[in-house]
């Protein structure tokens, strides 16, 4: 794979011209770089109506082969997965190319033994565990589709997505291990299980040694299946077409959906991206704090390194646990290379105080980068400068679930750097910005709504059992191009991204839609009705604020926000409970019924005199009862 490096500015430059000018020719090259089982005979056809968009067709791989059996003889010794686990004091695993081989055919072959078909779906509900990633490559070797849900996430959300796309199989963990705390996660499972019918058999890992109820029939434990079964696994053929995996993210209306990647386009751009990114040179050592259950775990902890033979460090724990020096700690133990984290917790790390980062060596860093929401100037220059020492490039990469892989970053130490700015596109990315009528704004010192105009490898194929709703979502408000969501500000050709246009909020990185939430919301027997709105908050980046109505007879306010928490825990999970909960008497909504939310949003930023024309409202008395409440809730 080093052939697909950039390795200066001008082979970037050269590389994006000639993507530009004949994406075919470009894609076809990057991917004669991987091993395929038979060779595709169209590489490129596309439409973005429908939408239809299929690269590599009649193309035959797998990816587990491009990921594990294609090192084996060159770099079976080299290590594959470094695992730091929760608490310093135990001992962390390290697997090697040959090893990490080994253990996913062996899960692959306990799948098998429990009827996992090529085809099927199969939900991974795990902490961090080297076992996660084992299991994930496991459904890829025999085709299976893995659709992993964060472990965080509570047993109706669970329950919603096992559903949704028909699972027949399980993975889990008894419990789980978080900073100081161990926690349930097979009991989840056992509670979402009550509502799905689909499942067949539930594979346990055992990891803190909790007891678990073992439903006959149907679970069984993983380190007894697993003797039972061969070292041998050959890997499925699939198209490059067939499905790889789905993956559930909030969008700005209904239930999560489950977006759709496939096996071809999906493994060519995650490598290159991974690639070029990182520039990871053989031996480094490479670590991505994200958790496997979102885009980037898949991506840039599994997919992307595995499929440049690199060395993926894996860590189960969070930043702060035993200390606030934790994740410095462990750059120090492995010697990592290239760090790759989000906005979030650098923040949260800069608000202890510098003496943490400041004790660790950090030496071998080389790429620090950046992901998941917008960094700050602020927090950008701390990673730089503390983290970084002053001589690491910061890539801030802009991506999404749908995208796959990252769509524009700088390219390690190639690029210029400018704070807040995400970059450059990669090659093969043809970024625009789009004005509400649709026409495309050229030109520097611009904002827009951002677009990309021509497919790449790895976008979203369909949404789970709806094609429908994903042509909806992407590619109905702007003809001809796939919408982001995102609006952005371009510079001398560096785009810089603002945040979301729609009803989506990005809290710590974790995206909600607030039609999802009040929903949520709304389930608590004590609200009649709710309106959520996401405000700046100085370490998550967007805060959760609820305006709720509550039921005419209810009088303890206590009473209400207990509910309300219990309620959205038990429909989302604790990583949805809102920051600030505010009872109102109304909402204020336009003689059309309509809620204006703009109203609500600038009452949340703690912007009450500049509201705007309230004229249209039904009953803009209203605002001022919301106006005066929320000052009091402030002091
Ligand atoms: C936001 C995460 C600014 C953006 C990979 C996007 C970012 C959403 C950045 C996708 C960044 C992601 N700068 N904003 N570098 N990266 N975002 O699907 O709003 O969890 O649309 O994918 O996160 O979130 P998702």
């Amino acid at each position: 794979m080093d052939q697909i490096q950039l390795r200066t500015f001008s082979d970037y430059e050269k590389a994006y011209a000639a993507s530009i000018n004949d994406p075919v020719k470009f894609w076809e090259e990057i991917a004669a770089a991987y091993s395929w089982q038979a060779p595709w005979h169209k590489t490129l056809e596309w439409e973005f109506e429908t939408p239809a968009v299929k690269w590599f067709q009649g193309g035959r791989l797998n990816i587990t082969e491009n990921c594990l059996d294609r090192h084996l003889k060159e770099r079976g010794a080299d290590i594959a997965l470094l695992w730091e686990p929760n608490d310093p004091k135990e001992q962390e695993v390290r697997l090697t190319y040959s090893e990490l081989h080994n253990e996913v055919s062996r899960f692959a072959n306990v799948l098998k033994a429990k009827g996992v078909k090529k085809g099927d779906r199969v939900a991974v509900y795990m902490p961090m565990i080297p076992e996660l990633t084992i299991g994930v490559l496991a459904c890829a070797r025999i085709g299976a589709v893995h659709s992993v849900v964060f472990a965080g996430f509570s047993s109706n959300a669970l329950a919603d997505r096992i559903n949704d796309s028909q699972c027949v199989c399980v993975l889990t963990a008894d419990g789980m291990y978080r900073g100081s705390k161990a926690l349930p996660v097979k009991a989840t499972v056992d509670e979402a299980l009550e509502q799905c019918t689909s499942v067949e058999s539930v594979i346990v890992v055992r990891r803190d040694g909790r007891d678990v109820t073992m439903v006959e029939g149907r679970d069984c434990w993983y380190h007894e299946a697993v003797v039972e079964v061969d070292t041998d696994c050959p890997a499925e053929p699939m198209d490059a077409e067939d499905l790889l995996f789905i993956l559930y993210t909030s969008g700005s209306t209904g239930k999560p959906k489950g977006v759709v990647h496939t096996c071809g386009g999906y493994m060519v751009y995650a490598g290159y991206s991974f690639k070029n990114v990182f520039q990871y040179e053989r031996g480094d050592v490479y670590w991505c704090t994200a958790d496997v259950g979102w885009i980037t775990g898949h991506s840039y902890i599994i997919y992307g390194p595995l499929l440049n033979g690199a060395t993926t460090l894996m860590f189960e724990g969070v930043p702060t646990f035993p200390d606030a020096g934790r994740f410095w700690d462990v750059c120090d133990k492995y010697g990592v290379n290239q760090f790759y984290t989000a906005p979030t917790a650098i923040r949260a790390l800069m608000a202890c105080g510098d003496e943490f980062v400041d004790r660790a060596e950090l030496g071998a860093l080389k790429v620090i980068g950046s992901v998941g929401e917008p960094i700050n100037a602020e927090a950008w220059h701390w990673y730089h400068d503390r983290v970084g020492r002053g001589n690491c490039p910061v890539v801030d990469t802009w991506w999404q679930t749908e995208t796959g892989g990252i769509m524009i970053s700088g390219l390690g130490n190639l690029s210029p750097q400018r704070p807040t700015y995400a970059g450059r596109p990669l090659p093969g990315i043809q970024p625009v910005l789009l004005d509400a009528e649709s026409n495309e704004i050229e030109g520097d010192g611009v904002e827009g709504y951002l677009c990309i105009k021509h497919p790449w490898p790895s976008m979203l194929r369909t949404t789970y059992g709806d094609h429908e709703r994903c042509k909806n979502v992407y590619f109905s408000n702007y003809e001809g191009y796939y919408f982001t969501g995102d609006g952005a500000r371009r510079e001398e050709g560096m785009y810089r991204i603002i945040g979301r246009v729609d009803d989506v909020i990005n809290v710590s990185g974790h995206r909600f839609g607030t039609a999802e939430i009040e929903n949520a919301i709304n389930a608590s027997p004590l609200v009649t009705e709710s309106a959520v709105v996401g405000y700046p908050h100085d370490i998550k980046g967007q805060g959760i604020y609820a305006y709720v109505i509550v039921d005419g007879a209810t009088q303890d306010v206590q009473a209400v926000r207990t509910s309300i928490i219990d309620t959205l825990v038990a429909e989302i999970g604790a990583i949805a409970k809102p920051d600030v909960i505010q009872i109102v008497p109304g909402l204020p909504k336009t003689r059309s019924g309509k809620i204006m939310r703009r109203i609500l949003r600038k009452v949340a930023e703690g912007d009450t005199t500049n509201l705007g024309d309230t004229s249209t409202l039904l009953d803009p008395s209203i605002v001022e009862i919301i106006k005066a409440d929320a000052n009091q809730l402030r002091k």
